[in-house]
């Protein structure tokens, strides 16, 4: 893999079993791939999004599910957003989250919410989300905050 230069990469949405290595290395790494199927993720009305190398390496990963928000109001909930670490800081990300909005808006749009890591605050609140309530300590993981937005 090339990282002297932004990664050529093309967006495509897939079933989450081409989700689950990336999500589970980046994301999870004490889980197995299998333990990272979320609740929702086989619905039909689920969002895989991935981006791909030119080879079909995938680099990056998002889902989004219908799932009402922790206070309750109905939405979607916005997960396994995971980025290669060999391809990060090359708009991937951005790009992915945009997918799940459009996912979201192509079902009539509504309430898009996650529960943010900490450290990915600025990158959430770059494509509109805010912080809502306090955070959270999620054991293996690292401190996690609600946020959310229309879309
Ligand atoms: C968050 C993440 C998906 C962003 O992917 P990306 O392809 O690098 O996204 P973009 O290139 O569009 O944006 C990168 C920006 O996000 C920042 N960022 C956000 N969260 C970050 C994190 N957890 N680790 C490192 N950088 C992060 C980068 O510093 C960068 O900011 P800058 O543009 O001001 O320099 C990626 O950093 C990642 O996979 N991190 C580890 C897993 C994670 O935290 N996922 C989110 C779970 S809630």
């Amino acid at each position: 893999m090339n990282t002297d230069q932004p990664a050529d990469v093309r967006l495509e949405r897939v079933s989450v079993e081409a989700t689950l290595e990336l999500r589970q290395r980046v994301l999870r790494p004490h889980l197995t791939p299998g333990e990272l199927v979320f609740p929702h993720d086989r619905e039909p009305d689920t969002a895989h999004v991935v981006a791909l190398l030119a080879d079909g390496t995938v680099v990056g990963t998002a889902s989004v599910l219908h799932e009402g928000s922790p206070w309750g109001a109905p939405g979607w909930r916005l997960r396994g957003m995971a980025t290669d670490e060999r391809v990060r800081d090359q708009g991937i990300g951005s790009r992915l989250l945009s997918a799940t909005i459009d996912h979201v808006r192509g079902q009539g749009g509504g309430l898009l919410w996650c529960n943010a890591r900490v450290r990915a605050v600025p990158f959430y609140r770059r494509a509109g989300l805010e912080t809502r309530g306090e955070p959270w300590e999620e054991p293996l993981i690292g401190s996690h905050i609600v946020m959310w937005r229309l879309v």
